[in-house]
């Protein structure tokens, strides 16, 4: 991978099978499934931002969510509605985004490390305003314990993650984790975080 945000997203669903993908995990992201568990959450409406191979969605909306995925590749959402068609998936870029409608809860599983340092408020601007009230959102990122090599995804602390979402998140955990996937082996060292819309900000 190049740097995050010159990354050609919009090819690669096109050349390379989803399942060779590195992040591709055909199960429910286990932190993901930890953090429905523990909150009781079995309904509501969801969206999968940065879906990509659409399994985080196809999982969610299996488990009674009522999720919409979107992702700045044509390529992912054409392949997304060929394969899982009783779901909605949309072409959408979260730095300009056109999504009007809001949701319950926002699962984010390896978008926000690959967005602009330069444009991280705008991502957090628009994840705010699509959520409803008190609606939850869910991150996963890389994260500062994987080590640096100038390519790939950028590496996240709790302190970007503080100073980055605390003036529109209350954030209630923040969970040393890993990326695990059906692929590779390695198993990259990420962040999972669980957040709460603040009312107004
Ligand atoms: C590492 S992949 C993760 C895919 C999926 N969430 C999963 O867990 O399998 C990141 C995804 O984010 C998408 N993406 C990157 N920048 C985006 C943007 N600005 N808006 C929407 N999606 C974006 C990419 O096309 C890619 O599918």
């Amino acid at each position: 991978m190049t740097k995050p945000g010159n990354f050609e997203w919009e090819n690669l669903y096109k050349n390379m099978k989803v399942t060779e993908m590195p992040w591709y995990s055909a199960d429910l992201d286990n932190d993901m499934q930890n953090a429905l568990d523990k909150l009781g959450l079995t309904s509501g409406t969801f969206l999968d931002l940065g879906t990509g191979p659409a399994t985080q969605a196809k999982k969610l909306a299996d488990k009674g969510f009522e999720v919409t995925g979107v992702d700045i590749s044509e390529d992912a959402i054409l392949l997304a509605k060929n394969t899982y068609n009783n779901i909605e998936f949309l072409h959408d870029d979260i730095l300009k985004t056109n999504l009007v409608k809001k949701f319950d809860f926002i699962l984010d599983r390896g978008c926000f490390h690959v967005i602009d340092v330069d444009k991280r408020q705008i991502y957090v601007q628009n994840v705010f305003n699509l959520l409803n009230e008190s609606g939850r959102f869910f991150l996963k990122c890389f994260s500062t314990k994987m080590p640096e090599t100038g390519f790939g995804p950028h590496r996240i602390s709790e302190q970007i993650i503080k100073d980055t979402f605390e003036g529109f998140f209350e954030i209630e955990e923040i969970i040393d984790t890993e990326f695990k996937n059906d692929k590779n082996p390695r198993t990259p060292k990420a962040l999972f975080i669980i957040m709460k819309r603040r009312r107004n900000i």
